[in-house]
């Protein structure tokens, strides 16, 4: 394995809704994920978040485990509807407490703290005035970010205002896959833009308080692979770069959404005000990338289809790692780049618990090979040049995977449901050594 830089930050990923359960606990109020996942039918496995890992009860051990995997960092989100229950107003102080004692226990342990805002957990009486429809979330959105940072801004490393809007507003508004479960692809795109604002306030608020945490945000992102050399899938992966990647970049580094997708998106909702681009348009710390898979981008019916030459994962997603350098090597050519991180990369395996020599294990060789092959792949990207400052795996523990439940494995750690039992993969064997190695 190549040796990484020794100011290299090591990471692990969670998020709230994912992994806390605790939902009513202490005053939290209800979500939108909450509300989604109580309705019959959207949820695969018909589970919720209502306890998930129950982190929220056992923070202090699974901080212990996160020490114990030799990382610095733990990339986590609070809980919106957990610190201020109805999205405006008044402040859930028990809430705030938890986060609070997180980062204590967190400190004992040397790990440093990388806060997400917003991990799509939306105060649900938000989403009943209209949720990222409604211009004014934006407003709310900033007031809530710059209480977090008056409270925690100098006791965390980073604060990311989003985790991957381009999910909120395509799955959540788009396609209904997600919460709140609606589908119209303009209604997607006028949300994205309302993200977009709400992540510009957000950051003004917050630099106002000169923190010492640094600013960003977490996008997802993908190469877009052309099937053929044909003038139409080249065209088509063109496209779909400018609708997903550029759509959230041009807006924060140029003050403009890309052309091309203007062009091809459903803007008949879209309603950008005179000074929205000098809002969005501010600078960054850092940029977070979180990186799955590649885009293939086929015009022929039905679509073509990837070789899979590396296989895929319980989600059926290709394994691409070589889509990680050419992603990074893109973005630096294409825009002025802050330090990155890469705040989320993993694999989903369809892990059995063992009964081993050692007690209970997990087997996961497939996820040792994702990570292997992913590393490498991030280290020809900063042999290229680009600036990456650290790596967070997703996920530290297996947790509730949106509207897949908990039918999907991400983490490095093995929960039994039924008892709550944490057990360490092979993965997170081999990632301690890793880290403890560089
Ligand atoms: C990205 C999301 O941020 C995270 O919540 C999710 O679990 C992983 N991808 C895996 O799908």
């Amino acid at each position: 394995m190549p040796a990484f830089p020794s100011t290299f930050t090591w990471g692990v990923a969670t998020s709230a809704y994912q992994i806390e359960g605790g939902a009513t606990a202490d005053g939290r109020g209800p979500s939108i994920w909450d509300t989604f996942t109580h309705t019959p039918g959207k949820i695969t496995d018909a589970s919720t978040g209502d306890v998930a890992c129950d982190h929220y009860h056992r923070y202090a051990e699974d901080v212990d485990i996160i020490a114990s995997l030799n990382v610095d960092s733990y990339r986590f989100s609070i809980a919106w509807p957990r610190v201020q229950p109805d999205g405006s107003g008044a402040w859930n102080e028990a809430g705030f407490d938890f986060y609070s004692r997180l980062l204590d226990k967190l400190a004992e342990k040397n790990i440093a703290a990388h806060v997400t805002l917003y991990h799509w957990d939306l105060p649900q009486a938000l989403e009943d005035k209209g949720g990222w429809l409604n211009r004014d979330t934006a407003a709310h959105f900033a007031v809530y970010a710059a209480e977090v940072a008056r409270r925690f801004g100098n006791r965390v490393a980073t604060i990311a205002t989003h985790n991957e809007p381009w999910c909120t507003a395509n799955l959540g508004y788009g396609t209904g896959q997600f919460a709140p479960g609606m589908a119209d692809p303009a209604a997607a795109v006028s949300a994205s833009h309302h993200l977009l604002l709400s992540h510009g306030l957000a950051m003004q608020a917050m630099r106002k308080l000169n923190v010492s945490a640094k600013l960003g945000i977490v996008l997802n992102q993908w190469t877009a692979t052309p099937a053929t050399d044909s003038a139409a899938d080249i065209k088509a992966a063109e496209v779909e770069w400018a609708r997903s990647v550029a759509w959230f970049m041009d807006p924060i580094f140029k003050g403009s959404y890309p052309e091309l997708a203007l062009a091809n998106n459903d803007c008949s909702l879209l309603s950008i005000h005179e000074n929205d681009f000098n809002d969005i348009r501010q600078d960054i710390d850092f940029l977070g990338v979180n990186y799955y898979f590649r885009a293939f981008v086929s015009t022929e019916t039905p679509p073509r289809q990837p070789e899979f030459k590396l296989g895929k994962t319980d989600m059926g997603w290709e394994i691409y790692p070589q889509g990680l350098t050419e992603l990074l090597v893109k973005l630096h050519a294409e825009y002025t780049l802050p330090p990155v991180y890469i705040t989320e990369n993993g694999m989903a395996v369809a892990d059995q618990l063992q009964d081993g020599a050692n007690g209970r294990q997990v087997k996961d060789q497939p996820r040792i090979d994702y990570l292997k092959m992913h590393l490498a792949a991030l280290h020809d990207a900063m042999q290229a040049g680009v600036d990456v400052q650290g790596y967070f795996y997703w996920s530290l523990l297996d947790n509730f995977e949106w509207n897949s439940g908990y039918l999907r494995r991400f983490g490095l750690i093995y929960v039994d449901y039924d008892t709550q039992q944490r057990t360490l993969k092979d993965s997170a064997h081999w990632y301690r050594n890793f880290i403890k190695e560089q």
